[in-house]
Parts: structure tokens; C-alpha cells; sequence
């Protein structure tokens, strides 16, 4: 392969170096193909190890941290804890680049090759490359798209990175506000308010739907509701941000509660009312590719387009906008361009780590009912989980979701600590259509949390043993 002053051929392009099309580029150098992988950005690892999951979770460690050293007292432990920010910015960005350069190192040792730059479809077979010095034109058999997904605007609102921020900027806050508003009270705002109340900030959420985190059931987010209004959150529901207005460093938030409007006032806004997918400026229009309604990459269950030689994975290719659904649609494209049989037919876990927090896989009591199902459901409630007890936590619960008549486990909704690693057990069992029978025969170990998804599934089948259960 020569790479500069003339067209280079690859076997496989992938366009966009996030969680998907890192994946996309290492499955596909595994399967023999010659892979280039071009992403704009100077690290690897997208938006996911950049600006969102990686760094927010290494932000709501410390926030978690420093809150439990205050408020242990319960267990002898009294502490007066404090948080210098600018040590936490190094150690979160320490973090970054250590896994982007080992995604890097990995590329590079599976022969790929990794090109700092911007890449524009100039056909169906035929890409330009801007912003690098190592390629310029390139000619592919198959390109795979993977770019991603940006925050939504709120029309008339300027984020300006200083007092109105994007979740981004949000992220690489070394001197936390007096008073922070957060307009969206979805996964970003919920994760994010709570690490900032956490640190001492007073954190007010905006949103404009009845109840924060809309898209999660409701009694999984009562929970977090209760946490967030004892840790001195504001909750303000059923409220639209219009407007923010900036004066001497100070925003007024202007909102439509419905009866009328109301103001907010804050040092910094965070604006976190979705993310869209990035379809412009790659010359999608140079091909036949097309858009779904929702402005998705259209894509079957190879994740093939509806140009042949182009591929979409991860958020550019539809909900939900996750890392780890990305991961996966990264190998089944690879894996389909090398002519393998694979298909886009897993169940997709989404967990949001707020405090506590909530974890569903498969279908909820609803989904399933609305599917036809004579469903069956068990709980079991943390407060009688002696792990749970151990780690001075109470709240919360599992529950599962069955078919009653063949007993398989459809779904399982869960809400309560550390509840995001058991996600795997239950999308496994899922997965692997288990009966609630058989998660009930497995040992778990004892005392561990995973305990309460083995009694959940008892308590479906009428014999949880920590839980009465009237025999009758
Ligand atoms: P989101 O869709 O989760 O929440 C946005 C919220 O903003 C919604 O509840 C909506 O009702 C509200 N909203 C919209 N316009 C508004 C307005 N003008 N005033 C008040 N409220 C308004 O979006 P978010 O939090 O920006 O996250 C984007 C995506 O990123 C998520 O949907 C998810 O796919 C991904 N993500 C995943 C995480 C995880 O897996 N733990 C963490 C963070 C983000």
C-alpha cells in the first residue's frame, strides 16, 4: 500500500474512531482485511473515552467518594473531605490517555492504519483526506461510517463554553459553581447534576417532561428521584427552557412551566437535551446512501446501507445511542464485509449511573404485555440484601419480567448500587433464553448483590427464601 502523493487502496475505510468504528477497524483486521481508520480528532476513542462515558464515570467515582467520606458516620467513620479539583481534571485526563493511546498502540499492532484527518466520500469507492500529511485520496471496497453523534441546540440558545456548556465542558470543570442549572434532566443531566451537587454545587434540573429520565420506568426512578431531593437537588418538571440570557457571568434561564414562565438564576448552564447523529459534511450525497426519518443512516442487520459498499454502526445508525451497541455493530458489519454470517439480533443493556443506579435489559412489564404476553413478574427489594446491608445501602430493587407460560425471562429492570454489574448476568441469561427456572438453580455467590436477581426469579416462580412468599 502507498500512502501520500497517490490514491491509496484499502480494503476497508472506516470513518470515525469511537467505540464502533475502533471496534470495526480491529474485527476487520482480524479477518485479513487491509483497514485505514481516520478520524478527525487527534485521540482515538470518540466522543465515549474523550468527552463522555469514560471521563463522566471517572467524575462520578470521585463525586461518590468524596460525598460517602462525609456522610459514613453511621459506621464510625467521620470525616471532613476536600476535593481539589484541578488534581481530579489530571487524574480524569490521565485516564483519557491512557486508553486512547492503547487503542492506538492496539490499531497500529493489528496493522491498521490510523490517519489524523478528515475524510469526504467522494463516491461510492473513492474518499479525500484533508488535514493529514500521510493520505490524501483514498480507493475502498467497503467504507464503514461510525461518526458518531453531537449534542442538540436548544434554537437561540449560545453555548458559549464558559457560562452556557455543552456536557463537554462540563466534564473539565476545576472550579465547581455556586449555583449550576442543568436543562435536561435525561442521562447526561441526571449523571452529571448529581456528580456536581455531590461536589457542593446547588444543581437545579430543568425538564420539560413530567418526571426526570423519562425514558426509564417510573418506579425505577423514584429512587433516584428520592437521592437527588435529599442530596438538596432541584427538580423542576413539566418545564421547557426557552432562553438564557447572559449577564457579568451570571445566566437567567427563562422557562414555560406550562401556567406561564419562570426564571432561573445560575453561574453555568449545562445544556443536555439530546444528541443527533453527524451525516453532514462526509459527502454522503457523492453516494447512494439514505437517511431514515429520524436522520439515522438506514441500515438492514448487516448494518449495510443502502449503497452496497457502505456500512453504519453506532450512533450514526440509530438508537440507542450507546457505546456498547456500537461495539457490537462494529463486529457484525466487519464480520458481514468478510462474508460471514452476522446480524444486528442482540438485546442491548443501558445502564445510567446515577445515585442510585438503573440498569434495564430486554423488556419491561409494559413492552412485553404490549407484545401479546401473559406476563409474570418477580422483585426483590436491596433492603433485604445482606450485601446491600454490608455496604450501607438499602435502596432499591430487581425485577424481572417472564413469559408465564414458558417461564423464559424477557426482561429484567434493576435500580439500586453497583446494579450496572449485573447487567451481564442478565443479558446473558437473555441472551441464552433462560428459563426462571434455571436462574434460579444457579448458586450465586453468597453475599454478593447478584443474589437479588437468583431471589427475583424465585419470587416469580412463588419461592424466594429472604422474602415471604405465601404458600398456598
Ligand atoms: P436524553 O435524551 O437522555 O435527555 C434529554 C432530556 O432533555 C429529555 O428528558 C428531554 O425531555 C429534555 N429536554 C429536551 N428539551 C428540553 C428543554 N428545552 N427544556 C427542558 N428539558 C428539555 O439526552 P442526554 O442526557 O443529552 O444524553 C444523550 C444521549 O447520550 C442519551 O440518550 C444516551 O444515548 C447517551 N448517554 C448515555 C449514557 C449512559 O449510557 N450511561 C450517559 C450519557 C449519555
Amino acid at each position: 500500500m502507498v500512502v501520500g502523493e497517490i490514491t491509496t487502496e484499502v480494503d476497508v475505510l472506516v470513518i470515525g474512531a469511537g467505540p464502533a468504528g475502533y471496534l470495526a477497524a480491529i474485527r476487520s483486521a482480524q479477518r485479513g482485511k487491509d483497514v485505514m481508520l481516520v478520524d478527525e480528532n487527534q485521540n482515538l476513542g470518540g466522543v465515549c473515552l474523550n468527552d463522555g462515558c469514560i471521563p463522566s464515570k471517572a467524575l462520578i467515582h470521585a463525586a461518590n467518594t468524596f460525598h460517602d467520606a462525609a456522610n459514613s458516620t453511621g459506621y464510625g467513620l467521620s470525616a471532613d473531605p476536600e476535593m481539589d479539583h484541578s488534581t481530579l481534571q489530571d487524574w480524569k485526563n490521565d485516564i483519557i490517555e491512557k486508553l486512547t493511546t492503547g487503542v492506538e498502540t492496539l490499531e497500529k499492532k493489528y496493522g491498521v492504519t490510523v490517519i489524523k484527518g478528515d475524510a469526504y466520500l467522494q463516491s461510492a469507492s473513492h474518499a479525500r483526506i484533508t488535514g493529514s500529511a500521510d493520505a490524501e485520496a483514498v480507493e475502498f471496497e467497503h467504507c464503514i461510517l461510525a461518526t458518531g453523534s453531537s449534542p442538540v441546540d436548544i434554537p437561540g440558545i449560545e453555548v458559549d463554553g464558559e457560562t452556557v456548556i455543552s456536557s463537554s465542558h462540563a466534564l473539565s470543570i476545576d472550579e465547581p459553581p455556586e449555583r449550576f442549572i442543568i436543562i435536561g434532566g435525561g442521562y447526561i443531566g441526571m449523571e452529571l447534576g448529581m456528580v456536581h451537587q455531590k461536589f457542593g454545587s446547588q444543581v437545579t434540573v430543568i425538564e420539560a417532561a413530567d418526571r426526570i429520565l423519562p425514558a426509564n420506568p417510573a418506579e425505577l426512578v423514584k429512587p433516584v428521584e428520592r437521592n437527588a431531593e435529599d442530596l438538596g437537588m432541584e427538580l423542576v418538571t413539566g418545564a421547557m427552557a426557552d432562553s438564557v440570557e447572559v449577564e457579568h457571568g451570571v445566566a437567567t434561564v427563562t422557562v414555560d412551566t406550562g401556567d406561564g414562565t419562570e426564571t432561573f438564576d445560575a453561574e453555568k448552564v449545562l445544556i443536555a437535551v439530546g444528541r443527533q447523529p453527524n451525516t453532514a459534511d462526509y459527502g454522503l450525497e457523492n453516494t447512494d446512501v439514505e437517511l431514515d426519518k429520524n436522520g439515522f443512516v438506514q441500515v438492514d442487520e448487516q448494518r449495510q446501507s443502502t449503497d452496497p459498499s457502505i456500512y453504519a454502526i453506532g450512533d450514526v445508525a440509530g438508537q440507542p445511542m450507546l457505546a456498547h451497541k456500537g461495539y457490537q455493530d462494529g463486529a457484525v458489519a466487519a464480520e458481514a464485509i468478510a462474508g460471514e454470517h452476522a446480524a444486528a439480533d442482540f438485546v442491548v443493556p443501558a445502564v445510567v449511573y446515577t445515585d442510585p443506579e438503573i440498569a434495564t435489559v430486554g423488556m419491561n412489564e409494559e413492552e412485553a404485555e404490549a407484545a401479546g404476553f401473559d406476563v409474570l413478574t418477580g422483585r426483590f427489594s436491596f433492603a433485604a440484601s445482606g450485601r446491600a446491608a454490608t455496604m450501607d445501602r438499602d435502596d432499591g430493587f430487581i425485577k424481572v419480567v417472564a413469559d408465564r407460560e414458558s417461564n423464559a425471562l424477557l426482561g429484567v429492570q434493576m435500580v439500586g448500587p453497583h446494579v450496572s454489574e449485573l447487567t451481564g448476568e442478565a443479558t446473558l441469561a437473555i441472551e441464552m433464553g433462560a428459563l426462571l427456572d434455571d436462574i434460579a438453580m444457579t448458586v450465586h455467590a453468597h453475599p454478593t448483590l447478584s443474589e437479588a436477581f437468583k431471589e427475583a426469579c424465585e419470587d416469580a416462580l412463588g419461592q424466594a427464601i429472604h422474602k415471604y412468599n405465601p404458600q398456598d
